[in-house]
């Protein structure tokens, strides 16, 4: 299987590229330009299918394979695309019924992109037929490295409810569960008389008026993601023969929630992400962070691609807020901090006409005498400053439990709290982790995590019984792991474990729940070690576990709130509560006890990830950062470092060798 790919050397730079929307005279412009700014890699041709097969059986080759020559002729490598998320109206119009259906029935209009259904028989012929053709022709163009298909599967087309889609999922059921009393069994078609006599029976979960059965949606999700993931199958088995690396572009492995990634990364020869700042979010940064560590993660720990983020505005968000001062460089030498080996953009050159006119791009509209395309310039020298970075890797001490299942379950309806996402404990522990220096990784419950000082499972409310296994395991051969409330609740059928929760962690966490009370929505408790807490209180039995701090106020005054677990060489910790702002206080002596390594004295505000000798320090406060005890060369100003860190700028240190 090839890796990553091997051209363009050092730190790739560059963005989706669209000359299809030019005349030639700025297509060669482009190039001129691309050269003054470093590009070293565009992605070309991600949405052109109706340009190169204009008719059924038609194509037309010519003008990609110009823009190819003259790329190439200008020594810019290309990462070529498939352009399957655009079907054309052609298609549309033949096929009517492969049109993508909502879970309220309503059918996808033209006009847009993603308008037809991975499962439809007649877009898997079409997208193979154009495939192989693209395979014949680029297998062996020297300018093409490596190949991008599709566009951000799962993001906006989802889950489809169109007739092709239902026959693939009762196949897709047939295969699970062999039979249908596996099937009842698993559904709990018993509840409200939904046993199933005949697999024809069963429907997609469509929308109904009251809540549908959720074992049967959470399978409708796992088969939404295998119905995608087939798709890309078929096009990177096609694309294999030419021995270049394949990959799609993940929709943002943090906020994708249709798709399992950790299913789709196997299937990749390199991990490509794509990460937009919510713009108005003063922390962005740091769920920047967050989703370039688990985009590392699903890699890993081998480098991975950056493939789209933004220069400023971002247009499909509800104000297109521009990036600050530095604020470009800074996320994309983030990213870099965190493993990325390539450094790409959402586009190259901002559209005139169609609906993302008003997005940034690294040639705007205001041309090359504006801001955007100094940074831009200057990014692609600091890029060609720390090509010596490529390939090197980040350590972590620390891991997250993320589970693609467990979100999908938990964010169904009727949970006990309309407060209980996925995103919104994960997201509070990985900060407390961020402000203390800490770099995690991401893992499924199921991994080898047998490496890690300390393991945080802060929203594992599905959690198998050979998942709990593997934790328990973890602890009793010396691990730290803290789990907060709500976890190892229900099993792969979104079915509650036996017996008092949290059943799949009763044992290894030494208690027992006996009710929870969920707190409404500015309601606070206190903890007897002087912490407020909001959104969660429960009624916590110890049955070997210890309690390190009591609720003082609230349902459960009196009550464990902190607890536990000495368990075999290693301790399980829980928290039966969301601490309002104390929880990096609250994980302090865990992480102390755990040994785990992190500098002290730096502000919170300093972003400090080590990858391989290469220690990235990036300040996102407007005051400088002193770094103390740090010694070694800047290698974007190619200068001794003088221990501090200028506001809002961004250091890398090449450390000096111990003496
Ligand atoms: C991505 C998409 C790109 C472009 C971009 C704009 O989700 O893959 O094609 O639309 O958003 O931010």
């Amino acid at each position: 299987m090839p890796g990553y790919p091997a051209l363009p050397e050092g730190i790739a730079y560059g963005g989706d590229y669209y000359p299809e929307q030019w005349p030639r005279e700025v297509q060669e412009e482009d190039v001129r330009l691309m050269r003054e700014a470093g590009v070293t890699l565009v992605s070309l041709g991600i949405f052109a299918w109706v340009l190169l097969e204009p008719a059924e059986g038609r194509y037309e080759f010519g003008w990609l394979d110009e823009i190819l020559d003259r790329l190439h002729a200008a020594g810019i490598a290309v990462n070529l695309g498939t352009p399957t998320a655009t079907p054309p109206p052609w298609f549309s119009r033949k096929y009517p019924d492969s049109l993508p259906v909502t879970r309220e029935g309503v059918t996808i209009g033209l006009g847009s992109r993603e308008s037809a259904c991975s499962s439809h028989p007649a877009f898997l012929a079409a997208t193979s037929a154009l495939v192989t053709r693209l395979a014949e022709r680029y297998g062996e163009h020297p300018a093409v490295v490596m190949w991008h298909v599709h566009n951000e599967y799962g993001a906006p087309l989802g889950e489809c409810y169109c007739p092709a889609s239902v026959n693939a999922w009762r196949d897709w059921l047939r295969h699970a569960y062999e039979s249908l009393d596996a099937l009842n069994d698993a559904w709990g078609t018993t509840f409200w008389g939904q046993r199933y006599g005949d697999w024809a029976e069963i429907d997609a979960p469509r929308w109904s008026h009251t809540v549908v059965n959720p074992a049967q949606r959470l399978d409708y999700a796992r088969f939404t993601n295998d119905a995608h993931l087939s798709h890309y199958r078929l096009q990177r088995d096609l694309l294999r023969g030419s021995g270049k690396p394949v990959t799609t572009n993940f929709a943002g492995t943090v906020n994708c929630k249709s798709m399992d990634l950790w299913r789709w990364a196997p299937e990749l020869d390199v991990i490509a992400n794509d990460h937009y700042l919510a713009g108005e979010r003063a922390d962005n940064h740091i769920h920047l962070a967050m989703s370039a560590d688990l985009s590392r993660s699903l890699a890993g720990g081998a480098p991975w691609m950056i493939m789209e983020h933004s220069t400023g505005a971002v247009s499909w968000q509800p104000r297109g807020i521009a990036k600050r001062p530095g604020e470009m460089r800074r996320n994309s030498l983030a990213h870099v901090a965190r493993g990325a080996d390539a450094v790409m953009f959402f586009q190259w050159r901002a559209s005139r006409y169609g609906a993302e006119k008003f997005h940034s791009a690294m040639v705007p509209h205001a041309g090359t005498d504006s801001q955007i395309w100094r940074d831009v310039v200057a990014l692609g020298s600091d890029l060609a400053a720390l090509a010596e970075v490529r390939g090197s890797r980040v350590a972590a001490e620390v891991a997250i439990v993320w589970d693609w299942e467990s979100y999908w379950a938990l964010e169904l309806e009727w949970r006990p709290s309309g407060d209980l996402t996925f995103l919104e404990r994960i997201s509070a522990f990985y900060e407390a982790l961020w402000r203390a220096h800490i770099t995690t990784d991401f893992v499924h419950p199921s991994a080898d995590i047998s490496g890690y000082r300390v393991v945080v499972a802060p929203s594992s409310y599905l959690l198998t019984e050979a998942s709990a296994k593997n934790l328990q395991r973890y602890v009793e051969s010396g691990g730290t792991l803290v789990v907060s409330y709500f976890s190892g609740i229900v099993n792969e059928h979104d079915t509650v474990h036996p017996g008092a929760h949290p059943g799949a962690l009763r044992d290894l966490l030494g208690l027992s729940v006996e009710e929870f009370h969920p707190l409404r929505e500015h309601e606070r408790v206190t903890l007897s070690g002087g912490a407020t807490a909001r959104v969660w209180s429960e009624r916590v039995r110890l049955t070997g576990a210890r309690s390190d701090q009591r609720f003082t106020t609230g349902p459960d005054a009196g009550h464990p709130a902190v607890t536990v677990n000495e368990l075999g060489a290693g301790a399980a910790w829980y928290l039966a509560t969301a601490p309002a702002d104390g929880l990096r206080d609250l994980l302090t002596p865990i992480l102390d006890r755990a040994a785990v390594t992190r500098p002290r004295g730096l502000p919170d505000t300093l972003e400090h990830v080590l990858r391989g000798r290469h220690l990235f320090l990036i300040n996102h406060a407007d005051t400088p950062a002193a770094v103390p005890g740090v010694t070694g060369t800047d290698v974007l100003t190619r200068t001794p470092f003088d221990g501090e860190v200028p506001p809002g700028a961004v250091t890398v240190v090449r450390l000096a060798p111990l003496p």
